[in-house]
């Protein structure tokens, strides 16, 4: 597998190479099934995709948590070995840029999303989505990538980033793929890696909980919905709630009442031990 450190290397190679179309998957490593399913995902719609690693420090409120987040790229590479990244109708190539290569300059860009960037991941994370919208804008403008693929676990993230693509004018597809899970049903996500074996199993609930909510959506209300959810994260001590959110899947506005809209989420944000997961399911969808 090829791997390319600097800007020049990688767009001197997608240059000789001119592939028919070039597949996107932004990632800051740790890379699980979720991660795979993308690649995999992008190699079937591009004769080439570009995987990226960069733990992106402007998306980051606390400092902590850029810290503590997960770094292991000789796993990482490892794991994309495993994708027929050689075969030239599907190939994978790994970006690996230093921060120096993606912020030349100290830039500071402030974007504006409207209401996806004043609620749930937004509110409690300030400046997030800009630094998401920073990092993806110049990413899309390195690679120039015909799709980009990006996991629905991040629903939020994802309606950003076709919002960014919309106000931009940037020709590139966004493509949104499934939540992969655990066995047990928690979300993949790069921070499980920081659970112990038991905080796994506790947080199994959460989706749990979410497919309760779903059943519930058909009998009661929506108020009656949430107060459920709520008593049954306080009956689990390791889980503590940030937020539940029930929403409109479009706008992600919040709703009082199911006649309000035709295709409906819920969002949480829940916090096991100090690390923090987010999750999210369909409730319907007309
Ligand atoms: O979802 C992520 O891992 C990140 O937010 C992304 C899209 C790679 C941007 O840094």
């Amino acid at each position: 597998m090829f791997v390319f450190k600097t800007v020049k290397e990688l767009q001197y190679f997608l240059a000789t190479v001119t592939p028919s179309g070039i597949g996107f998957v932004p990632t800051m490593g740790a890379l699980h099934q979720g991660h795979i399913s993308l690649i995999e995902k992008s190699q079937q719609q591009n004769e080439l995709t570009v995987c990226s690693i960069f733990v992106n420090p402007t998306q980051f409120n606390k400092q902590e948590d850029l810290i503590n987040y997960p770094r292991n790229v000789s796993a990482d590479i490892e794991l994309l070995q495993c994708l027929d990244c050689d075969n030239e109708e599907k190939r994978v190539v790994l970006f690996l840029p230093s921060e120096n290569e993606i912020y030349p300059k100290k830039i500071e860009k402030s974007y504006d999303f409207g209401n996806l960037s004043l609620v749930m991941e937004a509110q409690h994370r300030p400046g997030h989505f800009n630094g998401v919208a920073m990092v993806i804008e110049r990413f899309f403008s390195i690679i120039n990538p015909t799709n980009a693929y990006f996991g629905e676990k991040d629903f939020q993230q994802l309606a950003v980033v076709r919002n960014l693509v919309k106000q931009l004018r940037l020709p590139v597809q966004i493509i949104g793929c499934p939540i992969v899970r655990e066995a047990n049903g928690l979300a993949m996500s790069s921070r499980n890696e920081r659970l112990t074996p038991e905080q796994k199993e506790q947080a199994a609930n959460i989706y749990k909980f979410l497919l309760d909510a779903k059943q519930q959506a058909k009998t009661l209300t929506v108020g009656e919905v949430k107060n459920n959810f709520i008593s049954a994260i306080k009956n689990i001590p390791v889980l503590q709630l940030e937020y539940l959110e029930i929403a409109d899947g479009n706008t992600l506005l919040s709703i009082n009442d199911w006649s309000e809209i035709n295709y409906c989420v819920a969002f949480v944000a829940v916090f096991v031990g100090n690390v923090r997961l987010i999750d999210n399911v369909t409730l319907y969808k007309d």
